[in-house]
């Protein structure tokens, strides 16, 4: 059976911290092998990227491959891929032959695709990349979908890893405001990820900004199953408290998923109160600041937090490009 990297609850825990433990080995230039020697990986974007694309593309370089990139509507067809649909209007091709496709030439197929931010409950499914998953041959990574970012969170759980130690630490996954209404993958994935890996973790969001219901279970399963648990609050300034990694990102809100008017208006009253800023970050216990980037400053987080030492989201970026060799290694390459 293909193996992929949807979620990264595909994975157990302790293939996760191998996968930790390998992108430590690549990054370290302990490993400097090229498990990708005479292979192509196709990497098809959906939507703008700096980080997944650039890290992709080197970290298929350094293994030894050769990276396809294809966006769809751009420098291939346009993509269908709902099922049964009649074709007669301005999708070109469907998945089901374009992934086969790749497959005839490509070990595995990278797919960055966002929600669209219209409709929810389909949306919460990640259509797009689980049509990829169903008909591909090869292993399929995801490269941000609708509901997660994978790679972003294994090279997130890397950074507090690298940065703090082994072992559990107090994580606080706070929302913050934005001028317009963004997806759920980051915050979903890191959640996932930090529960996965044993964290004790803290959500702070403003009402209304709850995570998909079913996720929240599956994040409070894996953080019992860790021996960890989860907090979820409204409170923004007390969330910090003693917190070892600040993570801020914003979201939409599922309650005005599709009318980005009224979400813009719902969030204006939080745009002072929720960002990260000096004086929140000294009630942390000299935490950390993380951001997956992009981020727009003075907005998410000031110029003194994320110029200050305490801000790593320089090195969380190079992650990515280790945590993905990592990935690529033990899905093409069969190392562990
Ligand atoms: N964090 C992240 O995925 O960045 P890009 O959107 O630039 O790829």
């Amino acid at each position: 059976m293909t193996r992929n990297f949807l979620t990264t609850s595909d994975w157990t825990r302790d293939e996760l911290e191998g996968l930790l433990d390998a992108a430590l080995r690549f990054k370290r230039g302990e490993d400097t092998s090229q498990p990708l020697a005479g292979r192509s990986v196709a990497l098809v974007f959906f939507n703008p990227s700096l980080r997944t694309r650039a890290s992709m593309q080197v970290g298929v370089y350094e293994l030894g491959g050769n990276a396809v990139v294809l966006e769809p509507g751009g420098t291939s067809w346009t993509l269908e891929h709902r099922e049964g649909v009649v074709m007669d209007g301005d999708k070109t091709e469907h998945v089901a032959e374009f992934v086969r496709v790749l497959g005839r030439y490509c070990a595995a197929v990278g797919v960055r695709t966002f929600a669209a931010l219209k409709n929810w409950e389909e949306e919460r499914r990640d259509p797009v990349l689980n049509a990829f998953a169903k008909y591909s041959e090869v292993p399929i990574v995801n490269l941000e979908s609708a509901m997660h970012h994978p790679c972003q969170a294994s090279a997130d759980m890397m950074t507090i890893r690298e940065k703090l130690g082994e072992g559990k630490k107090r994580v606080l996954l706070t929302w913050a405001w934005h001028p317009k209404p963004l997806p759920m993958a980051v915050p979903n994935s890191f959640a996932l990820a930090a529960a996965q890996m044993g964290h004790e973790l803290t959500i702070a969001h403003p009402p209304g900004y709850e995570l998909d219901d079913a996720l929240v279970s599956e994040i409070n399963e894996r953080a019992f199953d860790a021996g960890a648990k989860v907090t979820v609050t409204n409170d923004v300034e007390e969330a910090f408290d003693g917190a070892q990694v600040v993570y801020a990102k914003s979201w939409g809100s599922r309650l005005f998923y599709g009318n980005p008017a009224e979400d813009v208006e719902e969030r204006a009253p939080y745009r002072k109160q929720w960002i990260v800023d000096e004086e929140k970050m000294r009630r942390t216990d000299s935490g950390v600041f993380m951001h997956c980037l992009p981020v727009r400053r003075n907005c998410i987080v000031t110029d003194g937090v994320i110029d200050s030492p305490a801000s790593v989201v320089i090195d969380q970026a190079e992650n990515r490009l280790h945590v993905q060799k990592a990935v690529l290694a033990k899905l093409i390459g069969g190392k562990s």
